[in-house]
């Protein structure tokens, strides 16, 4: 099989409502998705991504109408947020309905639950009758796709259809926001700054670091990697200590005077760093070198999912 690459949206609905897997653009990150409420279908993404089935995938609907379909008992701060973020990239952890299937929730008594913001994908979620169980559509572990043409390279032999929104907008998956207990929880940062979620429901915790919760593999140390060991510190530095063997370098917005780099953003936009992020980690992964020498981005809006997804993939 070699997958179509097109914008119809016809043809990914049919292939869909057959139980086919049809590679989704989003503003986020490219998902693999299937009929959420298919579990043969919803198996299949977990084959086709190599992917441990005790990693539980997050659920696209059109919009918060559908909300209570799916969710219940759901917190008054959860309803705020998905009013004033979706579509966008907030996924939030919420106590599922029984008609969502165990495969998709890895057997958990919650679920993911997101409003995409894409034109393409939105218009399809708005043309079937049910929400896309979507996670990355890059084989587990591996850098987000955010074009269709690295969905393509990873898994064009798997799937037939590919749906071609261009470039992703913001470039880093969702942020997931849940409620253990009642308190707002951040338990991935992502496309939505945390000073977002602050200005609307005040400070929020974190629980994002070193898990090796089996629940959360996205939350696992190393992940979002690419297939070169990356190394992170200070440039100039790095290069002189990895003077003799073939670097490539990853840097926020000073370039080098080397063969094999990618500058992030020489403007020193974190938006736009987030957004060149993982294709520049693909780029270095397919160029001559040996090791990929990059630097943290300032910890701030943005800079804080981009650091993490560096310090994840430096593991
Ligand atoms: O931006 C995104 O979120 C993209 C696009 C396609 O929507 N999706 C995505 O999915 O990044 P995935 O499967 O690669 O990452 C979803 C993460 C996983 O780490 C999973 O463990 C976590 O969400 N997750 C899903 N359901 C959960 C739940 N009920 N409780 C805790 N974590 C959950
Ligand atoms: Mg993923």
């Amino acid at each position: 099989m070699s997958a179509a690459i097109g914008k119809d949206i016809k043809k990914a609905k049919e292939l869909l409502e057959e139980g086919a897997l049809v590679a989704i653009p989003t503003e986020t990150v490219y998902g693999l998705a299937a009929n959420g409420l298919n579990p043969k279908a919803v198996t299949r993404i977990f084959s086709v991504k190599n992917r441990p089935q005790f990693d539980p995938l997050i659920l696209h609907l059109p919009s918060i109408d559908r909300l209570t379909l799916y969710a219940e008992d759901v917190p008054r701060q959860a309803l705020t947020l998905a009013q004033q973020f979706w579509p966008g990239p907030l996924t939030l952890v919420l106590n599922r309905k029984n008609i969502i299937p165990d495969i998709v929730t890895a057997g958990l008594p919650t679920v993911g639950l997101r409003c995409p913001d894409h034109p393409l994908t939105r218009a399809l979620l708005n043309a079937i009758a049910f929400p896309l169980a979507a996670p990355s559509a890059n084989p587990f572990g591996y850098v987000s796709p955010t074009t269709a043409a690295h969905v393509a390279d990873q898994l064009g032999n798997k799937i037939p259809y590919i749906l071609d929104g261009g470039p992703c907008r913001v470039g880093l998956e969702s942020t997931i926001v849940g409620f253990p207990d009642g308190v707002p929880t951040v338990y991935r940062q992502g496309g939505l700054k945390i000073e977002d979620l602050e200005a609307v429901l005040g400070n929020v915790a974190l629980r994002v670091t070193a898990s090796s919760d089996p629940r959360s593999p996205g939350q696992l140390e190393s992940h979002y990697a690419p297939g070169k060991k990356l190394i992170i510190g200070v440039i100039d530095d790095l290069i002189k200590q990895h003077a003799t063997e073939k670097f490539g370098i990853l840097s926020f917005e000073k370039s080098y005077d080397v063969a094999h780099q990618v500058v992030l953003s020489s403007s020193g936009d974190l938006a736009e760093a987030a957004h060149h992020l993982f294709a520049a980690m693909r780029t270095l992964d397919a160029s001559p070198i040996d090791i990929i020498l990059t630097e943290y981005v300032p910890d701030v809006d943005l800079g804080k999912a981009i650091n993490d997804r560096l310090r994840r993939a430096a593991r």
